[in-house]
Protein backbone atom coordinates (compact mmCIF):
# COMPACT_ATOMS: atom_id res chain seq x y z
CA UNK A 1 0.00 0.00 0.00
CA UNK A 2 1.09 3.40 -0.80
CA UNK A 3 1.62 5.88 2.00
CA UNK A 4 -0.73 8.82 2.18
CA UNK A 5 2.10 11.23 3.93
CA UNK A 6 5.13 10.42 3.71
CA UNK A 7 8.98 11.67 5.42
CA UNK A 8 12.06 10.78 3.48
CA UNK A 9 15.40 11.66 5.38
CA UNK A 10 13.43 14.76 6.66
CA UNK A 11 16.21 17.16 8.70
CA UNK A 12 15.43 20.54 10.61
CA UNK A 13 18.41 22.73 11.85
CA UNK A 14 17.96 25.84 13.75
CA UNK A 15 21.23 27.10 13.38
CA UNK A 16 23.44 24.72 14.66
CA UNK A 17 20.92 23.10 16.85
CA UNK A 18 19.39 19.49 15.24
CA UNK A 19 15.85 19.82 16.32
CA UNK A 20 15.31 17.07 13.87
CA UNK A 21 17.79 14.97 12.20
CA UNK A 22 17.02 11.88 9.12
CA UNK A 23 13.38 11.29 10.07
CA UNK A 24 12.22 8.68 7.38
CA UNK A 25 8.62 7.72 7.68
CA UNK A 26 4.95 6.69 6.01
CA UNK A 27 2.41 6.94 6.76
CA UNK A 28 -0.80 5.42 5.83
CA UNK A 29 -4.26 5.57 5.70
CA UNK A 30 -6.59 3.86 8.98
CA UNK A 31 -3.77 4.63 11.32
CA UNK A 32 -3.88 6.86 14.11
CA UNK A 33 -0.57 7.92 15.20
CA UNK A 34 0.54 8.92 18.53
CA UNK A 35 3.90 10.99 17.96
CA UNK A 36 4.98 10.58 21.50
CA UNK A 37 8.54 12.15 23.35
CA UNK A 38 9.72 14.34 26.38
CA UNK A 39 9.68 17.92 25.77
CA UNK A 40 11.40 19.36 23.09
CA UNK A 41 12.11 16.18 21.51
CA UNK A 42 11.25 17.81 18.41
CA UNK A 43 7.28 16.78 17.66
CA UNK A 44 6.41 20.01 16.81
CA UNK A 45 9.26 20.59 14.38
CA UNK A 46 8.09 17.74 12.67
CA UNK A 47 4.48 18.57 12.82
CA UNK A 48 5.62 21.48 11.09
CA UNK A 49 7.90 19.86 8.92
CA UNK A 50 5.20 17.62 7.67
CA UNK A 51 2.55 20.09 7.12
CA UNK A 52 4.61 22.72 4.89
CA UNK A 53 4.97 25.22 7.42
CA UNK A 54 8.33 24.76 7.69
CA UNK A 55 10.83 24.05 5.42
CA UNK A 56 13.38 20.52 5.96
CA UNK A 57 16.88 21.66 6.33
CA UNK A 58 17.61 18.57 4.03
CA UNK A 59 14.71 15.83 3.14
CA UNK A 60 11.45 16.05 1.31
CA UNK A 61 7.84 15.57 2.47
CA UNK A 62 5.32 14.01 0.30
CA UNK A 63 1.46 14.25 0.45
CA UNK A 64 -0.68 11.61 -1.64
CA UNK A 65 2.77 11.49 -4.13
CA UNK A 66 3.48 15.31 -4.23
CA UNK A 67 6.17 16.76 -2.59
CA UNK A 68 4.33 20.13 -0.40
CA UNK A 69 7.32 21.85 -0.16
CA UNK A 70 6.09 25.65 0.31
CA UNK A 71 2.58 24.80 0.54
CA UNK A 72 0.50 27.16 2.65
CA UNK A 73 -2.14 26.62 4.48
CA UNK A 74 -4.95 26.89 2.11
CA UNK A 75 -3.33 25.36 -0.65
CA UNK A 76 -2.82 22.44 2.23
CA UNK A 77 -6.45 22.33 3.00
CA UNK A 78 -7.28 22.10 -0.74
CA UNK A 79 -4.89 18.77 -1.30
CA UNK A 80 -6.71 17.04 1.76
CA UNK A 81 -4.68 17.52 4.97
CA UNK A 82 -5.54 20.18 7.76
CA UNK A 83 -3.51 20.45 11.26
CA UNK A 84 -4.70 22.06 14.62
CA UNK A 85 -1.89 23.89 16.79
CA UNK A 86 0.03 23.20 20.33
CA UNK A 87 -0.80 26.62 20.96
CA UNK A 88 -4.18 28.03 19.67
CA UNK A 89 -4.24 29.67 16.85
CA UNK A 90 -7.58 31.69 16.32
CA UNK A 91 -8.61 35.35 15.39
CA UNK A 92 -10.11 36.17 18.99
CA UNK A 93 -12.24 38.98 17.24
CA UNK A 94 -14.27 36.43 15.14
CA UNK A 95 -17.14 34.60 16.52
CA UNK A 96 -17.32 30.90 16.70
CA UNK A 97 -19.71 30.44 13.43
CA UNK A 98 -17.19 33.00 11.44
CA UNK A 99 -13.93 30.90 12.87
CA UNK A 100 -15.65 27.60 11.84
CA UNK A 101 -17.32 29.21 8.44
CA UNK A 102 -14.39 30.54 7.04
CA UNK A 103 -13.10 26.62 7.43
CA UNK A 104 -15.97 25.49 5.59
CA UNK A 105 -16.02 27.87 3.04
CA UNK A 106 -12.60 27.61 2.07
CA UNK A 107 -13.13 23.80 1.80
CA UNK A 108 -16.44 24.04 -0.23
CA UNK A 109 -14.44 26.75 -2.94
CA UNK A 110 -12.82 24.08 -3.73
CA UNK A 111 -15.30 21.07 -4.39
CA UNK A 112 -18.56 22.90 -4.90
CA UNK A 113 -18.11 26.31 -6.94
CA UNK A 114 -20.73 24.80 -9.25
CA UNK A 115 -23.30 25.64 -6.64
CA UNK A 116 -25.55 28.76 -6.62
CA UNK A 117 -24.58 30.69 -4.10
CA UNK A 118 -27.83 30.73 -1.98
CA UNK A 119 -28.33 27.02 -1.87
CA UNK A 120 -24.52 26.74 -1.02
CA UNK A 121 -24.31 29.51 1.72
CA UNK A 122 -27.54 27.47 3.50
CA UNK A 123 -25.63 24.09 3.23
CA UNK A 124 -22.33 25.89 4.58
CA UNK A 125 -23.83 27.70 7.54
CA UNK A 126 -25.42 24.21 8.69
CA UNK A 127 -22.23 22.31 7.98
CA UNK A 128 -20.79 24.76 10.51
CA UNK A 129 -23.40 24.15 13.36
CA UNK A 130 -22.54 20.60 12.54
CA UNK A 131 -19.42 20.71 13.20
CA UNK A 132 -19.95 23.13 16.35
CA UNK A 133 -22.40 20.56 17.64
CA UNK A 134 -19.55 17.73 17.62
CA UNK A 135 -17.56 19.76 19.41
CA UNK A 136 -20.09 21.16 21.94
CA UNK A 137 -19.26 24.57 20.36
CA UNK A 138 -23.19 25.11 18.91
CA UNK A 139 -24.83 27.14 21.85
CA UNK A 140 -21.64 29.44 21.61
CA UNK A 141 -21.75 30.38 17.98
CA UNK A 142 -22.39 33.91 18.65
CA UNK A 143 -19.53 34.62 21.05
CA UNK A 144 -16.54 36.16 19.87
CA UNK A 145 -13.76 33.92 20.18
CA UNK A 146 -11.58 35.50 22.67
CA UNK A 147 -14.45 34.84 25.47
CA UNK A 148 -13.76 31.26 25.30
CA UNK A 149 -12.34 29.18 28.13
CA UNK A 150 -8.61 28.24 26.86
CA UNK A 151 -9.92 24.81 26.63
CA UNK A 152 -13.00 26.05 24.08
CA UNK A 153 -10.62 27.89 22.16
CA UNK A 154 -8.46 24.36 21.80
CA UNK A 155 -11.93 22.66 20.68
CA UNK A 156 -12.62 25.34 18.16
CA UNK A 157 -9.28 25.39 16.51
CA UNK A 158 -9.81 21.46 16.20
CA UNK A 159 -12.88 21.93 14.67
CA UNK A 160 -11.79 24.45 12.13
CA UNK A 161 -9.56 21.29 10.93
CA UNK A 162 -12.70 18.73 10.94
CA UNK A 163 -14.13 21.55 9.23
CA UNK A 164 -11.84 21.56 5.81
CA UNK A 165 -12.94 18.13 5.56
CA UNK A 166 -9.43 16.34 5.20
CA UNK A 167 -8.11 13.26 4.54
CA UNK A 168 -5.04 13.66 7.30
CA UNK A 169 -5.48 15.52 10.05
CA UNK A 170 -2.93 16.78 12.17
CA UNK A 171 -3.16 17.69 16.05
CA UNK A 172 -0.10 18.77 18.23
CA UNK A 173 -1.30 17.96 21.78
CA UNK A 174 -5.32 18.46 21.72
CA UNK A 175 -5.87 17.28 24.80
CA UNK A 176 -3.16 20.08 26.74
CA UNK A 177 -4.60 22.26 28.88
CA UNK A 178 -7.93 20.43 29.10
CA UNK A 179 -8.63 19.14 32.88
CA UNK A 180 -7.99 15.23 32.92
CA UNK A 181 -11.13 14.09 33.46
CA UNK A 182 -12.56 15.75 30.05
CA UNK A 183 -9.69 14.48 27.99
CA UNK A 184 -11.22 10.93 27.22
CA UNK A 185 -14.43 12.75 26.27
CA UNK A 186 -12.02 15.08 24.09
CA UNK A 187 -10.54 11.43 22.39
CA UNK A 188 -13.83 10.33 22.02
CA UNK A 189 -15.13 13.51 20.61
CA UNK A 190 -11.65 12.98 17.90
CA UNK A 191 -12.65 9.58 16.62
CA UNK A 192 -16.25 10.56 15.98
CA UNK A 193 -15.69 13.21 14.07
CA UNK A 194 -13.19 11.60 12.21
CA UNK A 195 -15.49 8.80 11.20
CA UNK A 196 -18.00 11.32 10.33
CA UNK A 197 -15.90 13.51 8.49
CA UNK A 198 -13.84 10.66 6.69
CA UNK A 199 -10.94 11.04 7.77
CA UNK A 200 -8.42 8.27 6.46
CA UNK A 201 -5.71 9.39 8.64
CA UNK A 202 -4.73 10.75 11.95
CA UNK A 203 -1.38 11.77 14.04
CA UNK A 204 -1.61 13.39 17.19
CA UNK A 205 0.94 14.88 19.56
CA UNK A 206 0.07 13.56 22.72
CA UNK A 207 2.01 13.33 26.16
CA UNK A 208 -0.88 11.30 28.24
CA UNK A 209 0.12 7.72 27.80
CA UNK A 210 -3.29 6.26 29.05
CA UNK A 211 -4.58 7.96 26.05
CA UNK A 212 -1.87 6.66 23.61
CA UNK A 213 -2.88 3.41 24.42
CA UNK A 214 -5.86 3.59 24.55
CA UNK A 215 -6.66 5.68 20.93
CA UNK A 216 -3.97 5.33 18.66
CA UNK A 217 -2.78 1.83 16.50
CA UNK A 218 1.02 3.33 15.81
CA UNK A 219 3.35 4.71 17.85
CA UNK A 220 6.02 6.74 17.05
CA UNK A 221 8.49 7.88 19.19
CA UNK A 222 10.66 10.87 18.72
CA UNK A 223 14.06 11.74 21.57
CA UNK A 224 16.30 14.44 20.53
CA UNK A 225 15.33 14.67 17.14
CA UNK A 226 15.83 11.21 16.01
CA UNK A 227 13.31 8.94 15.75
CA UNK A 228 13.25 6.28 18.73
CA UNK A 229 10.87 4.11 17.59
CA UNK A 230 7.94 3.22 15.13
CA UNK A 231 6.19 0.62 17.20
CA UNK A 232 2.22 -0.65 17.47
CA UNK A 233 0.94 0.17 21.07
CA UNK A 234 1.06 -3.39 21.87
CA UNK A 235 4.62 -3.70 21.63
CA UNK A 236 5.81 -0.01 22.36
CA UNK A 237 4.22 -0.79 25.97
CA UNK A 238 6.17 -4.43 26.39
CA UNK A 239 8.94 -2.41 26.40
CA UNK A 240 9.70 -0.26 30.19
CA UNK A 241 13.01 1.09 28.63
CA UNK A 242 11.26 2.69 25.65
CA UNK A 243 8.26 4.65 28.38
CA UNK A 244 11.02 5.64 30.43
CA UNK A 245 13.01 7.43 27.59
CA UNK A 246 9.73 8.67 26.50
CA UNK A 247 8.49 10.07 29.45
CA UNK A 248 11.76 12.02 30.05
CA UNK A 249 14.84 11.30 32.58
CA UNK A 250 14.16 12.08 36.32
CA UNK A 251 16.48 12.70 38.26
CA UNK A 252 16.70 10.44 41.48
CA UNK A 253 17.25 11.96 44.82
CA UNK A 254 18.59 9.98 47.61
N1 LIG B 1 12.24 28.51 15.96
C1 LIG B 1 13.14 27.86 16.71
N2 LIG B 1 14.39 28.31 16.85
C2 LIG B 1 15.31 27.66 17.59
N3 LIG B 1 15.06 26.50 18.23
C3 LIG B 1 13.82 25.99 18.13
C4 LIG B 1 12.79 26.64 17.37
N4 LIG B 1 11.65 25.89 17.46
C5 LIG B 1 11.98 24.85 18.23
N5 LIG B 1 13.26 24.89 18.63
C6 LIG B 1 13.95 23.91 19.48
O1 LIG B 1 13.85 22.65 18.87
C7 LIG B 1 13.61 21.63 19.83
C8 LIG B 1 12.36 20.86 19.47
O2 LIG B 1 11.23 21.73 19.67
P1 LIG B 1 9.75 21.21 19.45
O3 LIG B 1 8.86 22.36 19.68
O4 LIG B 1 9.67 20.55 18.13
O5 LIG B 1 9.62 20.14 20.61
P2 LIG B 1 8.37 19.29 21.09
O6 LIG B 1 8.76 17.86 21.02
O7 LIG B 1 7.16 19.70 20.37
O8 LIG B 1 8.27 19.71 22.63
P3 LIG B 1 6.96 19.92 23.59
O9 LIG B 1 6.58 18.55 24.06
O10 LIG B 1 7.51 20.74 24.71
O11 LIG B 1 5.90 20.62 22.81
C9 LIG B 1 13.54 22.34 21.17
O12 LIG B 1 14.78 22.19 21.83
C10 LIG B 1 13.29 23.78 20.84
O13 LIG B 1 13.85 24.63 21.77
MG1 LIG C 1 5.38 20.58 20.89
Amino acid sequence: MKPILEATSVSKHYGVFKALQDVTLPFYENEIVAIVGPNGAGKTTFVNVLTGLLKPTSGEVHFLGNSIAGVGPVKLAQLGMARAFQLVQIFPQLTVEETIMSAVISQRNTQYNFWSQAAGQTEMVERAFEVAKIFNLDKKMDWQASYLSQGEKKLLDIASAFALSPQVILLDEPTSGISTADKRGIMDTLMTAAKLAGIKTMLLVEHDMELVAEYSTRIVALAEGKLLADLPPKEFFASEELQAKIIGKRVQHA
